[in-house]
């Protein structure tokens, strides 16, 4: 298969032509990688079972891992869910943007996208380009991240290249995405939520609008069972995971120094802001920011473990964050791609 790759701002295309010829590969079946604030997703109608087909068979998906709906406004979920109040609710001060809410699904979703659940999970994402395209085509959008399963999620559009040549129809490049990790999928409860997966919507903002809020479990296990029954199939699988080695190290700053230059050698690699390069003397540094913040590191983190394998690094070591606020969300990825892999230096 070609696949076409069209700059949202190139030379040659207008912004209206390209969702115009995107707009008709998602109506006759087709898929297209678009950017979203989160992460690129690999788009295709979520009414046409061939195209969840397609999009699992892309990605080389496990079967029972179900895909995101994504919509254009709130009210769009009445077709596809049985909304409630507490959806309204969050929709309001979430939505368009990166929340995701599991719903009981109508008999419209086809299995092929839910994967044979009787639940569809909901977005509305903020990004101008999918929020463009999903007017425009007509359809709701199921839209996995666009990147070959187990793999880190792509953030930018030369990622979804180096995963999806050949293998779709279009991919749009709109730039870098602004959060860089998936979006917080929730579970609705009796009075409040669950959330499945953390992201940019944090559990403290989630209490400002629900009564009880709580993280599952598996959020922050290292590792899940391939038998254990999870509420979220995406959490027992590997995940975000480059070919190098990913070691978290549960230290404070100098100890996490010491660790990293006694345990590191020309293939190894370290995350380190721009202000701390200089103290690590043989494993190479991947930048994560000046002074980083909880986005700053969020944002750079999928791109630079494609990078430590672009580099041809074996070993990547990375300084565990704590598991709370802002930095949930990284923590979640980091413990998935490093397979569970923290050590303690004494
Ligand atoms: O930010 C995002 O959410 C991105 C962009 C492209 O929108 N999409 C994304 O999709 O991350 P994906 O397929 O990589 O992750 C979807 C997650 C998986 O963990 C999946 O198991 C969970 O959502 N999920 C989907 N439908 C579900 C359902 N009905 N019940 C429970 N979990 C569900
Ligand atoms: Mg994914």
């Amino acid at each position: 298969m070609n696949t076409e790759y069209l700059k949202i701002t190139g030379e040659h295309y207008n912004d209206a032509e390209v969702i115009d010829r995107a707009a008709r590969v998602i109506q006759n079946g087709g898929l297209v990688a678009i950017p979203t604030e989160t992460v690129y997703g690999l788009a295709g109608s979520a009414l046409i079972p061939t195209s969840a087909e397609k999009i699992f068979s892309a990605k080389g998906r496990p079967a029972d891992n179900p895909l995101i709906v994504h919509i254009a406004k709130p009210e769009e979920a009445e077709t596809l869910a049985y909304t409630c109040d507490a959806y309204y609710k969050l929709a309001e001060r979430f939505m368009p943007g990166p929340l995701t809410m599991i719903l009981p699904k109508k008999g419209i979703v086809p299995d092929e996208v839910t994967a044979g659940l009787d639940s569809v999970a909901i977005r509305c994402p903020s990004n101008d380009i999918a929020h463009k395209l999903i007017e425009a085509s007509g359809h709701p959008i199921a839209a996995p991240s666009a990147n070959r399963s187990g793999i880190p999620s792509p953030t930018k559009a030369e990622h979804v290249l180096t995963d999806m040549d050949g293998r779709i129809d279009m991919i749009i490049d709109g730039g870098e995405c602004d959060i860089g990790l998936e979006s917080t999928v929730i579970k609705l409860t009796d009075d409040g939520c669950v959330i499945l997966r953390p992201g940019a919507v944090t559990e403290e903002m989630l209490a400002e609008v629900c009564d009880v809020v709580t993280v599952a479990k598996a959020v922050i296990e290292p590792s899940v069972a391939a038998e254990e029954r999870v509420e979220s199939p995406g959490m027992k699988y590997k995940h975000y995971s480059p070919k190098a080695d990913v070691i978290l190290v549960d230290a404070n700053m100098t100890d996490f120094v010491a660790y990293v230059n006694a345990n590191s050698d020309n293939k190894c690699g370290v995350f380190s802001s721009n202000e701390y390069r200089t103290h690590f003397t043989s494993a190479a540094t991947l930048i994560t920011g000046e002074h980083p913040s909880a986005r700053d590191e969020s944002k750079s983190l999928f791109h630079l473990l494609r990078k430590a394998d672009e580099m041809g690094l074996e070993r990547v070591y990375i300084k565990l964050p704590e598991a709370k606020g802002e930095y949930l969300a990284l923590y979640n990825r980091l413990i998935r791609a490093s397979g569970g892999k923290i050590v303690k230096p004494e």
